[in-house]
């Protein structure tokens, strides 16, 4: 893994920025300049004598800090991904649509090996920046196109997973025994029920093993001196995962 951004955190405040070494970080806090080396624990002065704290990345840092293209996973939903395919160091993932990134950053911090297909070249070239500042630039291979448009070329390539976040990812899954490695799983995010239905009879009609879709819900628990209950706001709701596997 490359130098990989840290994060500045502030010593008087919950502010917090994601910054590569060498880069300069100005707000109304004063201007600094992040070591080349900078160590975990040290603390960096603005101008204005305003401290931060730097502090090592990890990837839910990946999830609140890249700069935002395409609406990213969430770590919970990440979470799932890895465990229900077991991701590990040194898997051939092929990913698609990378949007802002945040699950081809976390498969390359684990290790994998990531080629990931974007078709809109702005979100692409974001998509690399972000890959950058994770330190996984040598890991994640962000392709400008469209992934359905190299299904032959990639046909055969062997992967470990397939990980799909996009409307039209059931395409890819009628594919998934060309693609996938003995063994290899998909897995497929939709936001939308009818984007999981189509995905998981894709996988069905691929012959995948162990199909299953889960909708992924949770609830954070709110704890005061009155007591502890689930939170009353927010959407406990994100989306579903199709899950599948080659034989
Ligand atoms: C919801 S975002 C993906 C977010 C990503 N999983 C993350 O964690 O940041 C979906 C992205 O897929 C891209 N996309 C949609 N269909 C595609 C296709 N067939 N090939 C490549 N990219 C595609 C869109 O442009 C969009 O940026």
């Amino acid at each position: 893994m490359s130098d990989a951004a840290v994060l500045l955190v502030h010593a008087d405040s919950d502010r917090e920025y994601l910054r590569a070494p060498g880069e300069e970080l100005q707000t109304d806090l004063g201007v600094l300049t992040v070591p080349e080396a900078p160590r975990p624990g040290e603390t960096i002065e603005t101008h204005l004598g305003e401290t931060f704290a730097v502090r090592r990345l990890r990837g839910p840092d990946l999830f609140n800090h890249f700069e935002r293209t395409g609406a990213p996973m969430m770590p919970r939903d990440i979470g799932l991904v890895i465990g229900h395919t077991g991701a590990q160091s040194g898997d051939r993932v092929l990913d698609a649509g990378t949007g802002t990134g945040v699950l081809s950053g976390y498969l390359g911090r684990l290790g994998a090996e990531v080629t990931t297909y974007e078709r809109d070249a702005e979100f692409a070239e974001v998509a690399r920046g972000n890959m950058a500042l994770a330190g996984v630039a040598d890991r994640v291979d962000v392709r400008t196109g469209d992934v359905l448009e190299d299904l032959e070329d990639l046909a055969g390539g062997e992967f470990d997973l397939l990980t799909l976040d996009t409307a039209d990812a059931a395409a890819v899954v009628e594919r998934a025994p060309d693609l996938l490695t003995n063994g290899g799983y998909c897995a497929v995010y939709a936001p939308f029920v009818e984007d999981a239905r189509r995905a998981e009879e894709a996988a069905r009609g691929a012959g995948l093993l162990g199909v299953e879709t889960l909708e992924t819900i949770q609830r954070e628990l709110h704890v005061d001196d009155r007591g502890t209950r689930p939170s009353t706001a927010g959407v406990g709701h994100t989306g579903y995962l199709t899950f599948g596997r080659r034989g």
